[in-house]
């Protein structure tokens, strides 16, 4: 199966950015672990990055209308917790779309408790790390 890998806003700067909850592996390297994970279970992955929130909208947008992609694992930063445009994006398409997290947001400040687009999500994974992408292309196979 073939899947999209999507990063939304600061996601680049992992590795970097408060190492002590994202750790300190960047999100290349991070990318380059789930390409193993992927190619393991006989899966392929492509990868996109945007602190834009449009550009992000654009991404979703285009996997559907140009096809080719059985799912998308989305970490869409801050913008899980207030992007209504995001969120409307998902529901548009016809590519299930996993929420992923690598830190366990319901641990951390209230504000990141919510998520406007998990309704809309056919599932969530947080709190694992890069292993968070892992379980949610397993969740996506299924
Ligand atoms: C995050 C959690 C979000 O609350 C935060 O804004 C991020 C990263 C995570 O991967 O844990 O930028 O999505």
């Amino acid at each position: 199966m073939k899947f999209l890998v999507m990063n939304g806003v600061n996601l680049n700067l992992t590795g970097m950015r408060e190492k002590s909850v994202y750790g300190t592996e960047t999100l290349e390297e991070i990318n380059a672990k789930i390409t193993v994970f992927a190619e393991n279970n006989g899966d392929s992955v492509d990868f996109y990055q945007s602190n834009i929130e449009g550009e992000l909208v654009n991404k979703l947008h285009e996997a559907f209308l140009q096809g080719g992609y059985d799912g998308i694992v989305l970490n869409a930063g801050a913008y899980t917790h207030y992007s209504y445009a995001i969120r409307d994006a998902i529901a548009a398409i016809d590519v299930p779309v996993a929420e992923v997290h690598m830190s366990n947001v319901h641990a951390r400040e209230e504000f990141r408790h919510h998520s406007v687009l998990s309704e809309v999500c056919k599932g969530v994974v947080c709190g694992f790390g890069w292993k968070s992408y892992a379980m949610a292309l397993l969740g996506l196979k299924k």
